[in-house]
């Protein structure tokens, strides 16, 4: 009996010490939520902090209830988060745009997770615009080199990223969605012009294991002509949507196929940190790397990240490129994650 009440006496003291550890080290279960109304995009995530979670879901109804959508006007909203454990703050991104760029506003909203108190600050977005000459770059055996690539856009946020590499004589290659070409005609041929190089990734970003080889063409040559009206050049290279390679698709493709190496996961973080953090340590010569243009944390990733990579004797590049300065090239029925 004294046995048994003793092991239960420690059973519950075991209990209470793991109770006390996991208390404090709770760690924030992140969700990212979309509300997709017409010309309406938002995105905003769940903390699993009721407090906080409410306080930004408020936040983003008031905004809703002060810009109401119209076919000349569009909202949208994303983030870019980074948490410590004192702190969690949320810089939200709020655009009101027609077809290009128009306004942008940001929004911090500050979360102290020892005293639970919430602070809220908003100010004009500041781009940083420079347009200095781009120099013709100089690889010598030395230089390391690793390709950006962006997929989804073109988007509000695509000039931004232009911005960005054209201060560092950078370049990346955007693939691009064949349906937006029209709507976005201004920022395709800012990449043109910028010596961005531009890549097919279909036309609607459907799943093209469940298509036919007719069908896989269409998607194919429906981008190649969109952006050839544009432009009066078609893409070097396809990067299916979802990165989907099979047999069929690359029998099909006329177009060498170019996947990635290094996935940077921005569309899942919008936590700009964690992405420069994830290309920092794991970056290596050759490497092609994946992001989306579409999200605000990926540019400031961007911004963060290209000095770092300069830093470490890394020319940054468009895929072209890198199969140029590597001296190799892309053959047809192939695909290609790096060089
Ligand atoms: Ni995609």
């Amino acid at each position: 009996m004294k046995k048994a009440s003793s092991i239960i006496f420690l059973f519950i003291i075991i209990s209470l010490l793991l109770l006390i550890i996991n208390k404090n080290n709770q760690k924030l279960v992140v969700t990212k939520n979309k509300i997709n109304i017409t010309n309406q995009e938002i995105y905003y995530p769940k903390f699993g902090i009721t407090k906080l979670d409410s306080y930004i879901e408020k936040y983003i109804n008031e905004i809703l209830k002060n810009n109401t959508a119209s076919s000349s006007k569009e909202l949208f909203i994303d983030y870019d988060y980074f948490n410590t454990k004192e702190k969690v703050n949320i810089n939200f991104y709020t655009y009101t745009s027609h077809n290009n760029l128009a306004s942008q506003t940001v929004t911090t909203i500050n979360y102290d997770l020892v005293k639970g108190k919430i602070t809220k600050e908003t100010s004009l977005l500041k781009t940083d615009y420079s347009y200095d000459i781009v120099n013709q770059k100089i690889i010598d055996s030395n230089t390391k080199l690793v390709a950006f690539t962006f997929d989804d856009g073109p988007s509000h946020n695509t000039a931004k990223i232009v911005d960005i590499l054209k201060k560092y004589n950078a370049t990346a290659t955007f693939f691009v969605l064949g349906n937006k070409v029209e709507k976005y005609h201004k920022t395709i041929k800012y990449l043109n012009d910028n010596n961005m190089e531009i890549g097919n990734h279909t036309y609607t970003h459907i799943l093209l294991t469940k298509l036919n080889e007719e069908k896989i063409l269409k998607e194919i040559e429906d981008t190649q002509n969109a952006i050839y009206n544009q432009i009066g050049k078609y893409p070097y290279f396809f990067r299916p949507s979802y990165g989907t390679v099979s047999r069929k698709i690359k029998k099909t493709s006329p177009l060498p196929l170019v996947i990635w190496s290094l996935d940077t996961l921005d569309w899942k973080y919008h936590n700009s940190k964690k992405i420069t953090n994830k290309i920092l340590s794991k970056v290596k010569d050759g490497d092609i790397i994946l992001m989306h243009d579409t999200y605000t944390a990926t540019v400031n990733a961007v911004r963060e990240v290209i000095p770092k990579l300069k830093e470490m004797d890394y020319e940054i590049v468009s895929v072209s490129e890198l199969f140029y300065y590597k001296n190799k090239e892309a053959r047809l029925g192939y695909y290609y994650g790096s060089l």
